[in-house]
């Protein structure tokens, strides 16, 4: 066999066995590449007879046509094949089951409200809201807080100028829907509220509140009472649990009361972390809305009485729950969130 013969033979075996397109790249380039060994007997055909050149050429050409041939038929097999693998491996498998999603959980204070809204709507409070940005009147002024009145310093209040803040306490939406609606009327306002209280275990600058307003014709103390003790023992789930009055003092309301429960860690025993042993937890302010609150917002007075409660859903949460540290609901650490599922 001649030296071209075998070389021929050499260069399409390796082709038809390459099996990678970067084999066959490095194989047009031993061989049909600029420093190529087919490429050098061309280029040596200078050194050959004038007489043989021309069929020595042809027979050069012809082998050379025919590994490029080889080469451009390989590289379109394995391009096919490549193009097959690529789209194996990213194929996607229709029948397989679906990862599925991750099961998530209403948060503890969010549990808290929609309890409180329960109850209250079955006797009969509708459920109102009222803005996080308010102004001066409507939170300290019409509920009988005028400029310099002592009691405003037991808010420290974010300002957003002279007359705008964040609400400290849900009560203007008392103002605000006793000026809107006619008695009698029995509402329910939860929302957000906002102080200048560095985070601790028993502060957040932004915690919510639930307000109660009831305002009728017959509209009592004892209404006040017996309404507040049934949703304490609803939402303990402790038909038993014990809840006193305490005479307190709220600008708005005359007379006021701080209402306690029962602890519900130690039943009142005492020799407790959750009730500093005295065996009673302090949930909420009541009272009965004051006759010049009511007239502020064009209630007549001497016809119709109001009895008013605020509590504190973090509050709630924590005792229900067992739960020590307040900031624990805005940390957002899944290990105390999941537990609410
Ligand atoms: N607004 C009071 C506070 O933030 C709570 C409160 C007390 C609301 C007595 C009332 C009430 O409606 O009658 O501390």
């Amino acid at each position: 066999m001649s030296e071209l013969e075998t070389l021929k033979a050499q260069a399409l075996a390796a082709v038809s066995a390459a099996s990678q397109l970067s084999d066959i790249e490095t194989l047009r380039v031993r061989y049909l590449g600029k420093k190529g060994e087919i490429t050098a007997l061309l280029k040596g055909l200078g050194q050959v007879s004038q007489e043989d050149r021309p069929k020595m050429g042809a027979l050069i050409n012809a082998v050379k046509a025919e590994v490029d041939d080889a080469i451009v038929e390989r590289r379109q097999v394995l391009e096919v094949e490549a193009e097959d693998q690529s789209a194996a491996a990213n194929a996607i498998d229709v029948t397989l089951p679906g990862r599925g999603t991750g099961r998530g959980a209403l948060h503890p204070v969010t549990l808290v409200l929609d309890r409180i809204e329960a109850f209250f709507k079955s006797v009969g409070f509708d459920t109102v809201y009222g803005p996080e940005i308010e102004d001066d009147y409507h939170n300290f002024e019409a509920l009988n807080l005028p400029e310099h009145h002592p009691a405003r310093a037991m808010h420290d209040t974010f300002y957003i100028t002279d007359s705008v803040l964040l609400r400290t306490h849900t009560s203007p939406v008392q103002v605000r829907t006793m000026e809107s609606r006619e008695p009698p009327f029995r509402i329910i306002c939860p929302g957000k509220t906002y102080r200048v209280d560095p985070p601790d275990p028993s502060h957040l600058p932004m915690f919510h509140q639930v307000e109660g307003l009831m305002v009728d014709e017959t509209c009592s103390f004892a209404d006040l009472k017996g309404i507040i003790t049934e949703f304490l023992r609803v939402f303990f789930e402790r038909d038993d649990l014990k809840v006193r009055f305490r005479p307190s003092y709220f600008p708005f309301t005359e007379p006021s009361a701080e209402v306690d429960v029962q602890c519900v860690h130690c039943l009142g025993k005492g020799h407790c972390r959750v009730c500093s042993s005295t065996g009673w937890l302090e949930v909420m302010g009541s009272g009965m809305v004051h006759p010049r609150v009511l007239e502020m917002s064009g209630i007549d007075s001497e016809r119709f009485l109001g009895f008013a409660f605020g509590m504190g859903p973090e509050r709630l949460a924590m005792l229900r729950y067992g739960v020590s540290d307040m900031r624990h609901f805005v940390d957002n650490d899944l290990r105390f969130l999941e537990q609410f599922r």
